[in-house]
């Protein structure tokens, strides 16, 4: 199993560039499963997670084919990716595929809205929390989906297809939102969606829908309403940033000291985590090309946060900001309220010496003056990256184990980190 080696203590000075969303790229391809037509996406990231999908959706019947490297293209450039579901010839998601990565059960939405019915095996356990898949289904039975659980699989079935209806969330949900998106694009009549998620992604995922004939206004605020159409058609979209990969290495420089810019970085998309940095004393700076990070000479501030849907802190960077804090001259404060069990690289952290303390959902961080590489291992997607940022200040070696996470969510970390001064390596074996 790959891992990463890494000796901390020197800034990081240069240019990263950010890469497409993971958590666009992967609705949007499934979102492909809604038309016959060709859907062909645009600076797509080279993902573990993405090869899943295609795994997942070549399954249903589905073609993909990658463009191939063009005269002039950066050596980051994303890659071109051509979806043809003209023909779905399986409507079964098998559970050896969905177990491997849980928004693949979100398939059910364009099956069901396009074929009438579905068997999508429910995804089970993961790491960081329950993640129980009810509002999900809620949201489908709301647009008149039979659904029933039988071995382990949700089976879904509306023969004469889905009609439009309110539907009101109780809690915040990116899955939700995205499944009763696709889904009503195809229903018959309105359907209107209260509380819903406003995350950047889903007004990408919108504006990719609206592209291929979709009737839908609001996405991107809590209320929003689709007109469904009879057909969707094909169309070209180019997936948006990652806000999470920005915020990492936006984190990582604030925690090494140095300048970076993260080419392509859209700021908006994260300004809390943003106005966080400035509170700790991190310079942030929008640029033409994206967005300037520095930090030079003094100290971090301590904060405190808690995790929120967006436009809120987002719990996708929680991690990050911890090990950031553990260099703080002081105390903070991070509650996390969106994952039961998002704690998972406190103890890791540890073994690098930092002093956390963890109080139900608050991680109370008492900063310290230096950080001393060690063995640790990675647990999820952004409990590894946090680990990494803490490695690359810490005195001497450490041994990131069990990097598969990582590579999961993060395109080619460790050479966007190695160009920027960082001493960093993979280890395969
Ligand atoms: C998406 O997960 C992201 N994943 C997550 O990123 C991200 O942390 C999360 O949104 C919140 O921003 C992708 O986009 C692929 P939710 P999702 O539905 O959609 C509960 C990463 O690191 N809930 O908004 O699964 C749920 O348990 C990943 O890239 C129900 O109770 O998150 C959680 O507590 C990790 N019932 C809360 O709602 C449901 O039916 C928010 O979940 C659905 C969710």
């Amino acid at each position: 199993m790959d891992r990463i080696r890494i000796v901390g203590g020197r800034p990081l000075s240069g240019t990263i560039p950010i890469s497409g969303a993971k958590n666009a790229t992967l609705p949007l391809m499934i979102a492909s499963l809604l038309t016959e037509g060709t859907l062909i996406l645009d600076n797509v990231p080279r993902l573990a997670d993405v090869i899943t999908l295609q795994r997942i959706l070549a399954n249903h019947g589905v073609d993909i084919m990658l463009s191939g490297k063009r005269a002039g293209d950066s050596a980051y450039q994303g890659q071109t990716m051509h979806i043809s579901a003209a023909r779905i010839v399986d409507t079964t998601a098998p559970y050896e595929l969905v177990s491997k990565m849980r928004a693949s059960f979100w398939v059910i939405a364009p099956l069901i809205a396009r074929m009438g019915e579905a068997r999508v095996s429910l995804p089970g356990g993961c790491a960081i929390g329950t993640r129980p898949v009810d509002l999900l289904i809620m949201a489908l039975e709301r647009l008149g989906a039979k659904i029933e659980i039988d071995g382990g699989y949700v089976v879904a079935r509306a023969p004469n297809g889905l009609k439009g209806n309110e539907i009101v969330f109780p809690k915040v949900t990116v899955s939700g939102t995205h499944t009763a998106l696709m889904a009503a694009s195809l229903a018959h009549g309105t359907t209107v969606i209260e509380n819903a998620a406003r995350e950047p992604e889903i007004k990408d995922v919108a504006d990719c829908l609206n592209k291929m004939g979709a009737k839908i206004s609001g996405a991107g605020q809590s209320r929003i309403v689709i007109e469904g159409v009879s057909k969707l058609s094909g169309a070209r979209h180019s997936v948006l940033p990652d806000r999470i990969e920005t915020g990492t290495y936006a984190m990582a420089v604030a925690m090494t000291g140095g300048d970076l810019t993260l080419a392509g970085a859209r700021p908006e998309l994260l300004q809390s985590a943003l106005d966080v940095l400035v509170q700790a004393g991190v310079e942030v700076q929008s640029t033409n090309v994206g967005l300037r990070v520095a930090r030079n000479g003094h100290g971090l501030a301590p904060v405190n946060v808690t995790t929120q849907p967006f436009p809120g802190f987002p719990t996708d960077l929680q991690a990050q900001l911890m090990a950031l804090m553990t260099r703080a001259n002081g105390t903070s404060h991070i509650t996390e309220t969106i994952f039961e069990n998002r704690f998972m690289h406190v103890q890791e952290l540890a073994r690098l010496g930092a002093h956390i303390h963890l109080d139900g959902e608050t991680a109370t961080i008492e900063g310290v003056d230096k950080l001393k590489g060690a063995p640790v291992m990675a647990t999820d997607l952004r409990a590894s990256v946090s680990l990494v940022i803490a490695a690359l200040a810490a005195e001497g070696e450490t041994m990131v184990n069990r990097v598969y996470h990582l590579d999961r969510g993060f395109e080619r970390l460790e050479d966007k980190l190695a160009a920027c001064g960082a001493e960093i390596a993979r280890i395969s074996s």
